[in-house]
Order: C-alpha cells, then structure tokens, then sequence
C-alpha cells in the first residue's frame, strides 16, 4: 500500500538513493517519499541500530564473530511512514541512540561484517518488495536494489557535508566533524563487502548548491518520468 498524497499518478517502484553523508540523503529521500507517496527506508538507520546492540552487549565491533551473534539475535522493526520513521531495537524505540556519537564512531567497523550485510540486505529487500519505496543509504542501486526504477548518486564538497552534519550535531566543531566524516568515507568505500560507490546507471546529482526543495524536484521528476517510460514500453 502506498501512502496516500494529493498528486497522481501514483510512483509504483523504487527509488534507490546512494551517497555519502551530509549530502542530504535522509532529508531528501523522506520529502520525496511523502510526496510521490511512497514508503520511506533508512538503511544507514538499520546499520546504526545494529552497532546500538553491538555496543549494549559490551562486544568489541571489530570482533566480527562475536557481532555476527548479537546482530542474528537482535529484533530490528523499523516503520518506513515517511511523515514518521522510527526504528526499534528489541521492542525499545532507539532513535536517539543510534545517532549519538559513540554509535556513529562504531558503525562503520559494524556495517563492515559480511554476516550483518547479509541479514540487513535481507530485511530491507523485503521492506522494498512490500510496498512503493524510497530508499536510501550506501549500496541500494548496486546490490539491495539494481532495478530500482530510478537510481541517484548524491555527492557534495566535502565543506558542504561538513557544515550540514555540524548543524545537525548542534554545537559541533565543523573541523572535527569533517575529519570523522573523512574517515568514515575511506573507511565505508575501502571495505571489502560492498564498498561504497557511485552505482552502474545511476545519476550523479552534486547538491553542494542545491536547495533540498530544488533536489527533490529533480527526484521527483525522475520518478514521474519513469511512470510515463513504463506507459510508453507496455
Ligand atoms: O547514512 P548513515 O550515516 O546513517 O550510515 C551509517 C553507516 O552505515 C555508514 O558509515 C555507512 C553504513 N551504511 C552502509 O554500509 N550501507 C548502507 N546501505 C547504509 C549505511
């Protein structure tokens, strides 16, 4: 079931949203979710919540046996309602925790692990089959979702990202901020188990100068348009 907007007609594919962070990624994917009136998924939120249980059960994340235990016994449900994502971690609402800065220094060590991949692409294929989504996160065009009708690469300058994350973080340094941001990025597009990368036929679109209104319009006509191709191709 799609959700119910005031535009026709309705987007009945999927959206897949790949890039780094603080290229305003989850703002975007949600506001172009809610117009098209699809489901909204945040797999980078579904990694984090992963790390969360990791932490909480005192294993060292770069211990990828141990993880793989703790992430098979964990119970992830996660709400793809654009207008109201949440993620629950064993029946506890853990939206706070997987962004705090314990978390974010740990999830990448966690999204690393061939056996947390394995389980979470799982999940999110089923989330994507069940309903018209927007997806968003590292490898969705390249291995979650390759025939996602739309495929988008976001990018920034790394300046951009910076000041975008700092603002969120409020209060934070945007120096240190773009030097975790770095060695996440190095660190998620050298591991081993898909790297993060821009996808075979998606489209590059730099939001370095963008507004988030002037990106979801030109996502939004991406996705209009893939309705139309289907009309012309059936
Ligand atoms: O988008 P984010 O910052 O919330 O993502 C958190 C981490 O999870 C990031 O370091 C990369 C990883 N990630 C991933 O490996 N694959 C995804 N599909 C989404 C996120």
């Amino acid at each position: 079931m799609a959700f119910e907007t005031d535009t026709a007609p309705s987007f009945t594919g999927v959206v897949a949203l790949d890039g780094p962070s603080g290229t305003g990624k989850s703002t975007v994917a949600r506001r172009l979710a809610s117009r098209i009136g699809a489901h909204y998924l945040d797999t980078g939120a579904m990694y984090r919540a992963a790390t969360v249980a990791v932490l909480r059960a005192g294993v060292d994340p770069q211990d990828a046996d141990a993880v793989a235990r703790v992430v098979a016994g964990m119970r992830l449900d996660v709400s793809t309602d654009p207008s109201a994502p949440r993620t629950v971690l064993d029946g506890r609402a853990v939206d706070a925790e997987i962004r705090s800065a314990e978390t974010t220094a740990a999830v990448s060590a966690v999204s690393a692990i061939a056996a947390v991949r394995t389980q979470l692409v799982q999940q999110q294929r089923l989330l994507i089959a069940s309903a018209p989504t927007v997806a968003e996160g590292r490898d969705i065009g390249s291995v979650v979702w390759p025939a996602a009708e739309v495929k988008v690469y976001l990018t920034a300058s790394e300046q951009v990202r910076a000041e975008r994350r700092a603002g969120e973080l409020k209060g934070s340094d945007v120096r240190a901020v773009a030097a975790e941001i770095r060695r996440r990025d190095a660190f998620d597009s050298t591991r081993a188990v898909s790297p993060s990368h821009r996808p075979d036929g998606s489209r590059e679109i730099d939001t370095s100068e963008l507004t988030v209104d002037e990106v979801v319009d030109m996502l939004e006509q991406l996705a209009r348009q893939s309705i139309s191709n289907r009309k012309v191709r059936t």
